[in-house]
């Protein structure tokens, strides 16, 4: 696996910065530098760097031990004034992406998605413009952009005036930052700022969605935004990769490996392996539930079949997929932190919402 990965040595812990207009200009200079910023998102905290300069770009991939054919996203600022035509001409004129080689259908699918979804979760694949490193797109002829609505995410972009790629602020294949200390925690010792924005207010990345230039949608990954609400707006259905490619078959979205958003403790979706870890005295349980009552019958379950305590992390318990989302991501790394030896998860069921997206951070944990 190609990782560009220079040695890093406990190096100084990063600052947690509060967005104020000083600190803002911090970041700015820092990212003018070629520097890498924690950039607080309305989806999960990114890792993010000037997207014209390859070289920043680089240490994207180095800090996060991240392969360097997984393509990373760029955040664009919401432009003054309504979200017309405009927006993706004038990405063009920055050199950003090119939809002039957009035939006329699948350009209007583009307008009709990201005047109902920009800015927020929908990550829009389009044709890269000139000025995007291959870095970047991993050497393909599209970008990934997306227009976040979190305030600091855009305050930034503005003050920068730059488009930024940003990944999720993670190590390579462990679970996304929702917080400020989610990210000192994955990158403290190779990053000098992230700014503080909260708690992320979704929870789970944005979906990702490829126009093709015959206008067909694809999903490549569920999030944020659900299908049905794409579906709905485009007046056509979105089709669906492969999660993980066949064999000698390269993946529709080069991100979209097995294993991913993972805990360092072994995390199964239930009913859970056949016998547990021996001297095993007890087991997180993670989950969608749709009432208190539901998820004690489940806490009972298990543990008549173990025999063994519950340390219980309900996502919800009315049913609420927005606030299971919310919670996903900060609830599996406190059940990762304690001691635990194995985690069990209840997905929901259904894929109405945000259900596809939840269920599908859950599965890639799972090993
Ligand atoms: O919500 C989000 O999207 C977060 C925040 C920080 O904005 N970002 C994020 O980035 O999740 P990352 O790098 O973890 O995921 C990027 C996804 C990957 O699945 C990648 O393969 C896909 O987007 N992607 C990027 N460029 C692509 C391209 N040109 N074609 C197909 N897929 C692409
Ligand atoms: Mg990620």
């Amino acid at each position: 696996m190609a990782v560009l990965s220079p040695p890093f040595k406990g190096g100084p812990v990063a600052t947690i910065l509060t967005p104020s207009p000083d600190n803002l200009r911090r970041a700015v200079d820092a990212l003018r530098r070629g520097e890498l910023v924690g950039m607080p998102t309305e989806t999960v905290y990114g890792l993010a760097a000037n997207a014209f300069d390859a070289s920043a770009v680089a240490r994207i991939f180095a800090a996060k031990d991240r392969p360097s054919f997984d393509p990373l996203i760029v955040h664009v600022v919401r432009p003054a004034g309504p979200l017309e035509r405009e927006v993706l001409s004038g990405l063009e004129d920055q050199g950003v992406v090119e939809v002039s080689r957009l035939p006329q259908l699948a350009r209007e699918r583009a307008d009709v998605l990201l005047r109902r979804f920009w800015p927020g979760p929908l990550t829009l694949i389009l044709p890269r413009g000139r000025k995007i490193p291959d870095l970047v797109t991993s050497g393909l002829d599209t970008v990934a952009i997306r227009m976040p609505s979190h305030p600091v995410a855009q305050a930034l972009l503005k003050a920068a005036a730059l488009p930024l790629a940003a990944p999720s602020a993670n190590r390579f294949g462990r679970i996304s930052p929702t917080t400020a200390a989610h990210v000192v925690q994955e990158l403290g010792d190779r990053i000098g700022i992230v700014l503080d924005g909260g708690a992320s207010t979704v929870g789970v990345e944005s979906t990702v969605v490829a126009i093709a230039g015959d206008g067909t949608l694809k999903l490549l990954r569920p999030g944020g935004v659900s299908v049905e609400a794409i579906e709905a707006t485009a007046s056509v259905r979105l089709a669906r990769a492969p999660v993980t490619a066949a064999p000698g078959i390269p993946a529709a979205s080069p991100g979209m490996s097995g294993v991913h958003y993972a805990p360092r403790t072994p995390l199964h979706l239930l009913p859970g392996p056949a016998e547990l870890p021996r001297d095993a005295n007890c087991v997180g349980l993670i989950g969608v539930f749709a009432s208190k009552d539901e998820a004690a019958g489940i806490v009972a379950e298990i543990e008549r079949r173990y025999g063994v305590l519950v340390v219980l992390r309900a996502l919800t318990q009315s049913g609420d997929l927005e606030e299971a989302a919310r919670n996903l991501f900060t609830a599996m790394r406190e059940l990762d932190a304690g001691d635990v030896p194995l985690i069990l998860a209840a997905p929901p069921g259904g894929t109405e919402g945000l259900a596809l997206a939840i269920a599908d951070r859950l599965r890639r944990a799972s090993h």
